[in-house]
């Protein structure tokens, strides 16, 4: 397994240019699905998380050709119903094909996803919902054995916005028998990229972006070219490693209109951050002030952020509360935080981080992909070397991240293959 080493202490300065959005592309080439014909794809993000949803498609029947940040998909056929449990183990947003499957074909068959790093992750409310809809649901062998007839429009209510089961509901009800109401839906960025390009496949949909969005189903979808929007979770990583730094980072195409909790967050503990034409301009604080944050759905501050935001304020100028509602097993950085010589308490839902005057390098354990993430920025402020493993929870999510990093100033080697 490869492991990250980190020289910390290094000042980034420079450019990085922000990928495509996992998170959008992940639904966006599931949506795929609803068409039999070519859907092509622009500024897709290389990420193993992307390579896993092409080899689930391809086992259902797509055709996939894949040039650098271009994916073309054509589904014209079906091979398969099922998103197997050794595809789901690994990437829980395999989920994501149950929407088109039965809507278009009729049939699905999912593995149930287990528990995970984060937390239990259910999709109940998935479920539910294309119940309502008119399919027939059962769970046998560990498995989510969806059939239907055509899908009739309904109004769903979501107990919780659910962020893939908004989009799967949306995915769902694009070419389902008459209208679909959807309450309480999710109202992140990536939710409006899936409707804008289903609304290019011909799709009718109002409201995304709002938490009620409304679907008049249409017979059929048709293909069609789309750019995926910038990553804003990354683009929010590397404002933390200019900050963490004290560096002067340019984030080219950074989504600043998409990370307002974030960025706000940001200026509070003082660093400094500037729009500028084609991105965002991010420079070293003056002094770090310790800020509290309570992760919320969009447009609060987004969970994927905290275990990044907590590694900031390890270094901060005194004590922050970071609280953890979206997940409830969402620390598992902390320990390795610790390692590093932050000071780190936990009580329930959350983090009490007592700003200290230095990091120092150690060897820690990534375990999911936004606290592989924090254990980075930490590890490129620390004194001395910090090695990281089992880093391929960082090759899901993020792009390149050992070479952008090293593009602007920051000592980082990846030693393959050892132990
Ligand atoms: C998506 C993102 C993930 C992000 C999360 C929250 C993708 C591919 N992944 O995950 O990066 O961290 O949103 O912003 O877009 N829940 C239920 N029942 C359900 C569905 C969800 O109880 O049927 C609960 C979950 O257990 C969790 C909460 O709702 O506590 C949020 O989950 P959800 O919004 O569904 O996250 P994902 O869509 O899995």
């Amino acid at each position: 397994m490869d492991k990250i080493l980190i020289a910390g202490g290094k000042r980034l300065q420079g450019e990085i240019v922000i990928s495509g959005a996992k998170n959008a592309a992940l639904p966006i080439i599931a949506a795929s699905l609803l068409t039999g014909e070519e859907v092509r794809l622009l500024n897709v993000p290389r990420l193993n998380d992307i390579s896993t949803m092409c080899r689930l498609m391809e086992r259902l029947g797509a055709k996939i050709i894949s040039d650098g940040e271009r994916l073309s998909i054509k589904n014209k056929e079906v091979a398969s119903f099922e998103a197997s449990y050794d595809v789901v183990k690994t990437m829980r947003a395999s989920v994501l094909v149950l929407g088109p499957l039965i809507a278009r074909f009729g049939e699905a068959r999912i593995s149930l996803p287990g528990g995970c790093a984060i937390g239990a992750r259910p999709i109940n409310l998935h479920l539910m919902a294309l119940e309502k809809m008119g399919a027939e649901i059962r769970v046998e062998h560990g498995y989510v054995v969806a059939r239907a007839g055509r899908l009739k429009g309904a109004r769903i209510y979501l107990d919780f916005p659910t962020v893939t089961g908004t989009e799967n509901l949306i995915m769902a009800a694009t070419i389902a028998d008459g209208t679909t109401l959807i309450e309480n839906a999710a109202c992140e960025p990536e939710v409006v990229d899936l409707a804008n390009l289903l609304t290019g496949m011909g799709a009718r949909i109002r409201g995304a972006g709002s938490d009620l969005i409304v679907i008049e189903g249409v017979d059929s979808l048709k293909g069609t070219e789309y750019r995926i929007m910038p990553d804003r979770i990354e683009a929010g990583t590397y404002i933390v490693a200019s900050a963490i730094t004290g560096g002067d980072l340019f984030l080219r195409g950074c989504p600043a209109r998409y990370l307002d909790a974030v960025i706000i967050k940001l200026r509070e503990a003082g660093v400094d951050i500037a729009e500028d034409g084609g991105g965002l301009r991010v420079r070293r604080p003056k002094k770090l002030k310790s800020i509290d944050i309570k992760t919320m759905t969009y447009p609060g501050f987004p969970t994927d952020m905290q275990a990044q935001m907590m590694a900031l304020m390890t270094v901060s100028s005194g004590i922050s509360i970071i609280t953890e509602t979206i997940f409830e097993k969402r620390f598992s950085h902390v320990a390795e935080l610790r390692r590093l010589g932050a000071d780190i308490k936990i009580e329930g839902n959350s983090a009490m981080v007592s700003g200290v005057e230095a990091l120092s390098g150690a060897n820690v354990m990534a375990s999911d992909l936004r606290a592989s993430a924090s254990l980075v920025l930490a590890g490129l402020r620390a004194e001395g070397e910090t090695v990281i493993s089992r880093v391929y929870h960082l090759d899901r999510g993020y792009e390149r991240m050992a070479e952008k990093l090293t593009g602007v100033g920051a000592k980082i080697d990846r030693v393959r293959g050892s132990q």
